[in-house]
């Protein structure tokens, strides 16, 4: 076989009502009760993944119902500069890093775009980093409040969160439907 690069990009966006919004969705996840962690993500304090979220199960979610209006527009527009439509999001969860947390490299899975909310980051430095082909990691230019956008084979991970303030995210999947499988 035979490797021919490409160039790759990431996309960045934000929440424009980050500071309005930042406190209610803090309290939804702080109140959500997680019923269990598996261990592979025993360095995460607190994580609502489940593999196989329903799309039902995901509307009912009250922190998602509560941020979608202030995403939707920001999706549409990934959406429109990828030229996918019917995008749609396949899974979504939170995850808070305490001191010492980290995620370890990854990438997702039955996605095509993932994107990252950066709803508590103490310092930019914790935000997530990307490891390119050839091994370069790159750390994107992020801070509190913004989206974003990884094309779903590209590997990424949150580094250790070393100062005693708490990282919050919450991430989605994202994949295209066939419009005759869109929910009525
Ligand atoms: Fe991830």
């Amino acid at each position: 076989m035979e490797v021919c690069s490409i160039k790759s990009f990431y996309i960045k966006s934000k929440v424009d009502e980050h500071k309005k919004i930042k406190k209610h969705l803090l309290k939804l996840i702080g109140d959500y009760k997680v019923s269990k962690n598996t261990d592979d993500y025993k360095n995460i304090s607190k994580i609502n993944y489940a593999p196989d979220s329903s799309l039902q199960q995901l509307a009912n979610e009250n922190y998602l119902t509560y941020l979608w209006p202030y995403i939707q527009d920001k999706i549409g527009e990934v959406a429109k500069y990828l030229k996918i439509e019917n995008l749609f999001i396949s899974n979504a969860w939170f995850q808070q890093y305490r001191k010492n947390d980290t995620h370890d490299w990854h990438s997702h899975f039955n996605c095509l775009i993932n994107c990252v909310y950066f709803l508590e980051l103490p310092d930019p430095k914790y935000a997530t980093q990307i490891k390119t082909y050839d091994g370069k990691v790159i750390q994107p230019k992020v801070k509190e409040g913004d989206l974003l956008f990884l094309l779903t084979p590209n590997r990424h991970r949150s580094p250790i969160n070393k100062s005693g303030k708490r990282k919050t995210i919450i991430a989605f999947n994202m994949n295209m439907i066939k419009t005759q499988d869109i929910p009525r």
